[in-house]
C-alpha cells in the first residue's frame, strides 16, 4: 500500500509543477501608491487602471502616466522598461483630446475608451507599446467629428499589430478609410474580432478585410450600410477552406443586420468567402436572393438569416432555391437542404420540402430559432461543388459526415475554433502516461 501512496503523490506533485510551469506567464505590475494615481485608480488585484470622470486635463495625464508615476516606481526598482497591467479604462472622463504617447512606459493588454462625451480627437501616435490584445471604444458620441479623425484612429490601430479584438460601437463612425487594414509593412495578423456595431457606415470598400488573416467575426450591424461591392466581403484566406483531404475547421460570422441593404446593394462577387459562414442579414429591405450574389456561398455549410425583409416569396426570381435541394439518404445525413420558413410557408410550400424528409424535421426543429424567424438556408458543411440541380439519390452527394453539431442553435454563433493549445496537449499526455503507468503498476502489482 505504501508504495502505491507513493506513486499517486509523486503523480500529483509532478501534475502541480507541470500545470503552474505552463500557465500564467504574465505577471503585472504592482500598483503604485494611491496618491500618486489620482485620479485614477489602481487595482491590485484585477491588476485595472480606471480614469473617471476626475480626468479632464489632457496635460495632467501626461503627466501622471509619462512622468511622475513612472519616476515614482523607478524609484524602488532599477527597471527601465514598460509598467504592464492587465487592463486601462477610460470612461466618463471630460478630456477633449488623448495625447502622443500619453501612457508614457505603461501598457494594457486590453484598453477600454468609454462614455467620454467630449472626446473628439485621438493623436496618431497615442500607444507606444503595441502589446494591446483588445481595444474597445464604446459610446463616445463626438469622437469623429471630422475625416482626420476617423484616419488618426485607423493609424493607432495599425500600430497594435498584437490586436485580437477590436471594437469600435456607438461612436458614428462614418467610414471605414481604404486600406485601413492594408498597411504592408504591419498587419493586424492576429485579429479575429472586428465589431463596428451601431455606426454611421454607409459602404464598405472593395478589399476592406481581406488582409485580416485570423478575422472570424465581423459585426457590421445597426449601421447605414447600402452598398456592398463585389469583394467587399472578400474574406478569402487565398486558399480553398477544403482539398480533397480535408476541410479547416473555419467558420466565419458575418453580422450585416439593421442596416439598409436592397437587392441592389449587393454585386454578384460581394462575399468572396470559400469557408463555412452565418450571416445575418435580418432587418433590411431585401426582396430578393438573387443567385449569383449568394448560390456562391452555398459551396460550404452556409446559415443565413434573413428574417424581418420584405421578402417576396412568389417571384420566380427565388427559383434558384429549388435547384439546391437534397433529400435523400435518411439513414446518413442529407448533404444539404434549403429551407424557406414561415413567411414563405403558405406561398412556396414547395419549398419547404424538409417536411418531407421526416428524420431531419426533429432536427430542424431542434435548432431552436425564434418563432418570428423565418428563412433559414442552411447547406452541407463540405460539400466543394456548387449545389447541383436536384438528382435523386446521387452518390456524389451522399458523402457527407453524419454529423449533425454543426448546426448550432442561433444563439450560439459567437463559436470561436481555437485550437487545442500546446499546454493543454503537454498535460492530457502526462496524464494519459500517468494512467498507463498507474495501470501497469496494479497489473504487476505482487500477490499478498
Ligand atoms: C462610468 O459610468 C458608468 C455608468 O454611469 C459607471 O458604471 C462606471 O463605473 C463609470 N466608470 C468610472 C471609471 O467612473
Ligand atoms: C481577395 O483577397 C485575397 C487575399 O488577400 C487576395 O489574394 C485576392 O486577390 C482578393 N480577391 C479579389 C478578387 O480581389
Ligand atoms: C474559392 O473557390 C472557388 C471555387 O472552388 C475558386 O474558383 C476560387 O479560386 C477560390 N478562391 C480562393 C481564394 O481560393
Ligand atoms: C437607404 O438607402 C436609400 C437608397 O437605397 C437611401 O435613399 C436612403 O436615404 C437610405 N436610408 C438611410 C437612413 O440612410
Ligand atoms: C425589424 O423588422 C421588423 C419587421 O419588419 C419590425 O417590426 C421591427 O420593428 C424591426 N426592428 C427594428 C428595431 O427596426
Ligand atoms: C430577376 O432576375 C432577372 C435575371 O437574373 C433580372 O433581370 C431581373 O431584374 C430580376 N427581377 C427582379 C425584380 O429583381
Ligand atoms: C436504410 O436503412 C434501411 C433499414 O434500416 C435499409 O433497408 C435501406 O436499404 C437503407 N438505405 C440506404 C440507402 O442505405
Ligand atoms: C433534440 O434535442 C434533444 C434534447 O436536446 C435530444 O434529446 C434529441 O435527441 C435531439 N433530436 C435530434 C433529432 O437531434
Amino acid at each position: 500500500m505504501k508504495r502505491y501512496q507513493v506513486l499517486v503523490s509523486t503523480i500529483i506533485f509532478m501534475m502541480i509543477v507541470l500545470s503552474s510551469s505552463t500557465d500564467s506567464i504574465t505577471s503585472y505590475n504592482v500598483c503604485p501608491d494611491r496618491q500618486s494615481m489620482e485620479p485614477c485608480q489602481c487595482n491590485d488585484i484585477t491588476n485595472e487602471i480606471r480614469c473617471g470622470p476626475g480626468f479632464s486635463v489632457p496635460m495632467n495625464v501626461l503627466y501622471l502616466f509619462r512622468d511622475s508615476v513612472p519616476l515614482m516606481m523607478a524609484a524602488h526598482s532599477d527597471d527601465n522598461s514598460f509598467y504592464h497591467y492587465r487592463h486601462l479604462a477610460i470612461e466618463n472622463s471630460s478630456l477633449e483630446i488623448l495625447l502622443n504617447n500619453m501612457f508614457g512606459r505603461f501598457k494594457f493588454d486590453s484598453i477600454s475608451i468609454r462614455n467620454n462625451y467630449y472626446l473628439s480627437k485621438l493623436e496618431p501616435q497615442l500607444f507606444s507599446g503595441p502589446t494591446t490584445k483588445s481595444l474597445t471604444l464604446n459610446s463616445n458620441p463626438n469622437l469623429f467629428a471630422n475625416d482626420e479623425s476617423v484616419n488618426n484612429l485607423f493609424t493607432i490601430i495599425a500600430n497594435l499589430v498584437h490586436l485580437e479584438s477590436l471594437t469600435i460601437q456607438n461612436c458614428g463612425l462614418p467610414f471605414i478609410p481604404k486600406n485601413a487594414f492594408a498597411h504592408s509593412s504591419h498587419r493586424l495578423s492576429k485579429l479575429a474580432r472586428l465589431d463596428l456595431r451601431n455606426n454611421q457606415i454607409r459602404q464598405i470598400d472593395s478589399n476592406t478585410f481581406n488582409s485580416l488573416e485570423s478575422l472570424r467575426i465581423l459585426d457590421l450591424s445597426r449601421n447605414l450600410i447600402n452598398d456592398l461591392p463585389a469583394n467587399s466581403l472578400n474574406l478569402s484566406l487565398g486558399e480553398p477552406c477544403c482539398d480533397s483531404y480535408r476541410c479547416r475547421d473555419i467558420h466565419y460570422f458575418i453580422d450585416l443586420s439593421y442596416n439598409n441593404l436592397t437587392d441592389e446593394s449587393f454585386s454578384p462577387n460581394t462575399f468572396n468567402i470559400n469557408c463555412s459562414i452565418e450571416l445575418r442579414l435580418t432587418n433590411n429591405s431585401i426582396r430578393f436572393l438573387k443567385e449569383n450574389t449568394f448560390r456562391p456561398l452555398f459551396r460550404y455549410y452556409t446559415m443565413i438569416q434573413i428574417y424581418n425583409n420584405p421578402l417576396d416569396c412568389h417571384h420566380c426570381n427565388h427559383s434558384w432555391l429549388m435547384k439546391g435541394r437534397y433529400c435523400s439518404d435518411y439513414n446518413t445525413t442529407t448533404c444539404y437542404y434549403m429551407v424557406i420558413d414561415f413567411v414563405c410557408r403558405v406561398e412556396m410550400s414547395l419549398y419547404n420540402f424538409i417536411t418531407n424528409c421526416t428524420p431531419y424535421t426533429a432536427r430542424l426543429n431542434n435548432l431552436s430559432l425564434s418563432y418570428q424567424s423565418t428563412s433559414l438556408l442552411i447547406v452541407n458543411k463540405y460539400l466543394e461543388s456548387y449545389p447541383n440541380d436536384f438528382i435523386e439519390y446521387n452518390p456524389q452527394l451522399l458523402r457527407c459526415l453524419s454529423d449533425f453539431n454543426f448546426l448550432l442553435p442561433t444563439s450560439t454563433v459567437h463559436r470561436s475554433n481555437f485550437p487545442l493549445t500546446l499546454s493543454t496537449f503537454f498535460i492530457l499526455s502526462i496524464i494519459i502516461l500517468i494512467f498507463a503507468v498507474l495501470v501497469a503498476y496494479l497489473i504487476n502489482r505482487p500477490c499478498t
